[in-house]
Protein backbone atom coordinates (compact mmCIF):
# COMPACT_ATOMS: atom_id res chain seq x y z
CA UNK A 1 0.00 0.00 0.00
CA UNK A 2 1.46 3.27 -1.04
CA UNK A 3 0.90 6.68 0.37
CA UNK A 4 -0.23 9.77 -1.93
CA UNK A 5 0.36 13.32 -0.83
CA UNK A 6 -1.73 15.76 -2.99
CA UNK A 7 -0.55 19.47 -3.28
CA UNK A 8 -2.53 21.54 -5.43
CA UNK A 9 -1.71 25.15 -5.65
CA UNK A 10 -3.54 27.17 -8.36
CA UNK A 11 -5.76 30.19 -6.86
CA UNK A 12 -8.40 28.39 -9.57
CA UNK A 13 -10.88 25.68 -8.69
CA UNK A 14 -12.35 22.95 -10.89
CA UNK A 15 -15.99 23.59 -10.59
CA UNK A 16 -16.29 26.70 -12.34
CA UNK A 17 -19.43 26.67 -14.80
CA UNK A 18 -17.19 28.31 -17.40
CA UNK A 19 -15.02 26.20 -18.32
CA UNK A 20 -11.95 28.02 -19.58
CA UNK A 21 -11.62 29.72 -15.47
CA UNK A 22 -10.74 26.26 -14.70
CA UNK A 23 -7.57 24.98 -12.96
CA UNK A 24 -5.93 23.32 -16.13
CA UNK A 25 -2.74 21.84 -13.61
CA UNK A 26 -5.72 20.84 -10.90
CA UNK A 27 -7.48 19.04 -13.73
CA UNK A 28 -4.19 17.08 -14.77
CA UNK A 29 -3.91 16.31 -11.26
CA UNK A 30 -7.57 14.66 -10.94
CA UNK A 31 -6.48 12.47 -13.96
CA UNK A 32 -3.57 11.25 -12.76
CA UNK A 33 -4.66 9.95 -9.47
CA UNK A 34 -7.99 8.92 -11.48
CA UNK A 35 -5.39 6.72 -13.35
CA UNK A 36 -3.91 5.63 -9.57
CA UNK A 37 -6.87 4.44 -8.18
CA UNK A 38 -8.16 2.27 -10.99
CA UNK A 39 -5.86 -0.74 -9.33
CA UNK A 40 -4.61 1.27 -6.11
CA UNK A 41 -8.00 1.08 -4.64
CA UNK A 42 -5.91 1.13 -1.34
CA UNK A 43 -3.71 3.42 -1.09
CA UNK A 44 -3.88 6.49 0.93
CA UNK A 45 -4.42 10.24 -0.13
CA UNK A 46 -3.76 13.35 1.88
CA UNK A 47 -5.06 15.80 -0.16
CA UNK A 48 -4.40 19.73 0.37
CA UNK A 49 -5.13 22.77 -2.05
CA UNK A 50 -2.85 25.70 -0.59
CA UNK A 51 -4.01 27.82 -3.31
CA UNK A 52 -7.22 27.76 -1.62
CA UNK A 53 -6.07 27.66 1.95
CA UNK A 54 -2.73 29.17 1.86
CA UNK A 55 -0.06 28.25 4.44
CA UNK A 56 0.87 31.17 6.77
CA UNK A 57 3.97 32.25 5.57
CA UNK A 58 6.93 31.93 7.90
CA UNK A 59 8.29 35.05 10.33
CA UNK A 60 10.82 36.24 12.83
CA UNK A 61 9.53 34.45 15.46
CA UNK A 62 8.82 31.20 13.48
CA UNK A 63 12.35 31.09 12.39
CA UNK A 64 13.79 31.81 16.20
CA UNK A 65 11.46 28.82 17.21
CA UNK A 66 13.07 26.52 14.80
CA UNK A 67 16.37 27.52 15.77
CA UNK A 68 15.86 26.90 19.83
CA UNK A 69 16.09 23.78 20.74
CA UNK A 70 13.01 21.54 20.72
CA UNK A 71 13.12 20.59 24.47
CA UNK A 72 13.63 24.96 25.70
CA UNK A 73 10.96 25.91 23.15
CA UNK A 74 7.80 27.60 25.20
CA UNK A 75 4.42 26.65 24.28
CA UNK A 76 3.51 29.41 22.20
CA UNK A 77 6.91 28.23 20.09
CA UNK A 78 5.22 25.01 19.52
CA UNK A 79 2.24 26.20 18.53
CA UNK A 80 3.64 28.58 15.87
CA UNK A 81 5.77 25.38 14.63
CA UNK A 82 2.51 23.25 14.68
CA UNK A 83 1.67 24.10 11.10
CA UNK A 84 5.09 22.79 10.14
CA UNK A 85 4.83 19.79 11.86
CA UNK A 86 1.87 18.58 10.77
CA UNK A 87 2.90 19.34 7.05
CA UNK A 88 6.03 17.59 7.10
CA UNK A 89 4.50 14.40 8.69
CA UNK A 90 2.39 14.30 5.62
CA UNK A 91 5.21 14.40 3.43
CA UNK A 92 7.12 12.56 5.69
CA UNK A 93 4.37 9.79 5.37
CA UNK A 94 4.49 10.22 1.31
CA UNK A 95 5.43 7.60 -1.11
CA UNK A 96 4.70 9.39 -4.02
CA UNK A 97 3.75 13.54 -3.78
CA UNK A 98 1.49 14.63 -6.82
CA UNK A 99 2.21 18.49 -7.04
CA UNK A 100 -0.14 20.37 -9.36
CA UNK A 101 1.06 24.04 -10.00
CA UNK A 102 0.15 26.94 -12.02
CA UNK A 103 3.21 29.31 -13.55
CA UNK A 104 2.92 32.53 -12.33
CA UNK A 105 5.50 35.33 -13.38
CA UNK A 106 7.50 32.30 -14.67
CA UNK A 107 7.69 30.70 -11.11
CA UNK A 108 5.79 29.12 -8.49
CA UNK A 109 2.54 30.42 -6.94
CA UNK A 110 3.51 32.44 -3.59
CA UNK A 111 1.19 29.69 -1.73
CA UNK A 112 3.51 27.00 -2.80
CA UNK A 113 6.59 28.85 -2.07
CA UNK A 114 5.45 29.29 1.67
CA UNK A 115 3.94 25.64 1.65
CA UNK A 116 7.93 24.54 0.95
CA UNK A 117 9.24 27.53 3.26
CA UNK A 118 7.06 25.63 5.94
CA UNK A 119 8.23 21.92 4.80
CA UNK A 120 12.08 22.36 4.57
CA UNK A 121 12.90 23.03 7.92
CA UNK A 122 16.25 22.53 9.79
CA UNK A 123 16.79 18.92 11.52
CA UNK A 124 13.17 18.13 10.59
CA UNK A 125 13.55 17.23 6.72
CA UNK A 126 17.37 18.45 6.32
CA UNK A 127 20.31 18.21 8.57
CA UNK A 128 23.42 21.13 8.78
CA UNK A 129 27.20 20.38 9.12
CA UNK A 130 29.68 22.25 8.34
CA UNK A 131 32.38 19.42 8.79
CA UNK A 132 30.60 18.48 5.45
CA UNK A 133 32.65 21.28 3.74
CA UNK A 134 31.19 23.65 1.26
CA UNK A 135 27.78 20.95 1.07
CA UNK A 136 26.27 21.13 4.29
CA UNK A 137 22.96 20.10 3.74
CA UNK A 138 21.77 17.07 3.55
CA UNK A 139 18.25 15.80 3.06
CA UNK A 140 17.00 13.48 5.93
CA UNK A 141 13.67 12.17 3.92
CA UNK A 142 14.37 9.90 0.76
CA UNK A 143 13.06 7.36 -1.40
CA UNK A 144 10.37 9.44 -2.77
CA UNK A 145 8.82 9.95 -6.01
CA UNK A 146 7.19 13.67 -7.05
CA UNK A 147 5.22 14.59 -10.04
CA UNK A 148 4.66 17.75 -10.84
CA UNK A 149 1.92 18.60 -13.08
CA UNK A 150 1.88 22.29 -14.16
CA UNK A 151 0.64 24.84 -16.77
CA UNK A 152 1.62 27.85 -18.19
CA UNK A 153 0.20 30.93 -20.35
CA UNK A 154 3.17 31.27 -22.77
CA UNK A 155 5.14 28.33 -24.46
CA UNK A 156 9.03 26.96 -24.86
CA UNK A 157 9.76 26.21 -21.04
CA UNK A 158 10.58 23.28 -22.03
CA UNK A 159 15.01 22.67 -22.21
CA UNK A 160 16.03 24.22 -25.19
CA UNK A 161 13.07 25.97 -26.01
CA UNK A 162 12.98 29.49 -26.45
CA UNK A 163 11.85 30.51 -22.95
CA UNK A 164 13.81 27.72 -20.94
CA UNK A 165 16.06 30.73 -19.42
CA UNK A 166 12.63 32.04 -18.10
CA UNK A 167 11.18 28.53 -16.19
CA UNK A 168 11.08 29.14 -12.75
CA UNK A 169 8.71 27.16 -11.95
CA UNK A 170 9.40 22.94 -12.87
CA UNK A 171 13.65 23.77 -12.10
CA UNK A 172 13.01 25.53 -8.75
CA UNK A 173 10.49 22.66 -7.61
CA UNK A 174 12.66 19.91 -8.78
CA UNK A 175 15.88 21.74 -6.85
CA UNK A 176 13.68 21.72 -3.33
CA UNK A 177 12.38 18.29 -4.11
CA UNK A 178 15.55 16.53 -3.06
CA UNK A 179 14.79 18.41 0.07
CA UNK A 180 11.80 16.58 1.09
CA UNK A 181 13.57 13.20 0.29
CA UNK A 182 12.73 13.25 -3.71
CA UNK A 183 14.92 10.77 -5.82
CA UNK A 184 12.63 10.29 -8.80
CA UNK A 185 11.23 13.69 -9.93
CA UNK A 186 9.23 13.81 -13.13
CA UNK A 187 7.29 17.07 -15.31
CA UNK A 188 4.36 17.18 -17.43
CA UNK A 189 3.33 20.57 -18.37
CA UNK A 190 0.31 22.43 -20.63
CA UNK A 191 1.42 24.68 -22.68
CA UNK A 192 -0.24 27.94 -24.23
CA UNK A 193 -2.87 28.37 -22.27
CA UNK A 194 -3.04 31.89 -23.11
CA UNK A 195 -3.17 31.97 -26.72
CA UNK A 196 -6.67 29.72 -26.40
CA UNK A 197 -6.11 28.41 -30.16
CA UNK A 198 -4.69 24.70 -31.73
CA UNK A 199 -1.84 24.71 -30.21
CA UNK A 200 -3.41 25.10 -26.52
CA UNK A 201 -5.97 22.12 -27.16
CA UNK A 202 -2.96 19.96 -28.70
CA UNK A 203 -0.65 20.08 -26.08
CA UNK A 204 -3.32 20.12 -23.28
CA UNK A 205 -4.36 16.80 -24.79
CA UNK A 206 -0.35 15.60 -24.48
CA UNK A 207 -0.74 16.67 -21.15
CA UNK A 208 -3.97 14.64 -20.28
CA UNK A 209 -2.77 11.84 -22.27
CA UNK A 210 1.00 11.90 -20.40
CA UNK A 211 -0.70 12.25 -16.90
CA UNK A 212 -2.41 9.05 -17.38
CA UNK A 213 0.04 7.38 -19.15
CA UNK A 214 2.65 7.91 -16.25
CA UNK A 215 0.33 7.49 -13.56
CA UNK A 216 -0.30 4.26 -15.50
CA UNK A 217 3.77 3.40 -15.57
CA UNK A 218 4.29 4.43 -12.05
CA UNK A 219 1.76 2.35 -10.17
CA UNK A 220 2.66 -0.54 -12.30
CA UNK A 221 6.33 -0.49 -11.78
CA UNK A 222 5.94 0.46 -7.93
CA UNK A 223 8.98 -1.13 -7.50
CA UNK A 224 10.37 2.63 -8.25
CA UNK A 225 8.55 3.82 -4.96
CA UNK A 226 10.62 2.66 -2.06
CA UNK A 227 8.97 3.44 1.00
CA UNK A 228 10.23 5.63 2.93
CA UNK A 229 12.40 4.86 6.04
CA UNK A 230 10.75 4.59 9.33
C1 LIG B 1 -1.02 35.90 -11.67
C2 LIG B 1 -0.71 35.13 -12.94
C3 LIG B 1 0.58 35.12 -13.42
C4 LIG B 1 0.88 34.40 -14.58
N1 LIG B 1 2.18 34.40 -15.04
C5 LIG B 1 2.50 33.66 -16.11
C6 LIG B 1 3.84 33.59 -16.57
O1 LIG B 1 4.75 34.19 -16.03
N2 LIG B 1 4.12 32.82 -17.65
C7 LIG B 1 3.16 32.09 -18.29
O2 LIG B 1 3.47 31.37 -19.23
N3 LIG B 1 1.87 32.13 -17.86
C8 LIG B 1 1.52 32.88 -16.79
N4 LIG B 1 0.23 32.91 -16.35
C9 LIG B 1 -0.78 32.05 -17.01
C10 LIG B 1 -0.96 30.77 -16.21
O3 LIG B 1 0.25 30.08 -16.11
C11 LIG B 1 -2.01 29.90 -16.89
O4 LIG B 1 -3.26 30.58 -16.85
C12 LIG B 1 -2.15 28.54 -16.24
O5 LIG B 1 -3.09 27.77 -16.95
C13 LIG B 1 -2.56 28.67 -14.77
O6 LIG B 1 -2.69 27.39 -14.18
P1 LIG B 1 -4.13 26.83 -13.76
O7 LIG B 1 -4.89 26.68 -15.06
O8 LIG B 1 -3.85 25.55 -13.08
O9 LIG B 1 -4.78 27.84 -12.87
C14 LIG B 1 -0.11 33.66 -15.23
C15 LIG B 1 -1.43 33.67 -14.72
C16 LIG B 1 -1.72 34.40 -13.59
C17 LIG B 1 -3.12 34.37 -13.05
Amino acid sequence: MKNLLVIDSSARRTDHVIAGYNSISKQLGALFIDEWMKKSHQDTIVYRDVGAMPPEFISQDWIAAVFTPEAQRSVAQHQLLALSDTLIAEVEAADLIIMTAPMYNYGMPAALKAWFDQVIRINKTFTFDLNRGDTPLEPMFQGKTLVLLSSAGEFGFEPGGIKAHMNHLGTHIEVLSKYLGVNSFYEIRSEYQEFGDARHEQSLADAKAAAIALAGQLRDQSSVLVPSPA
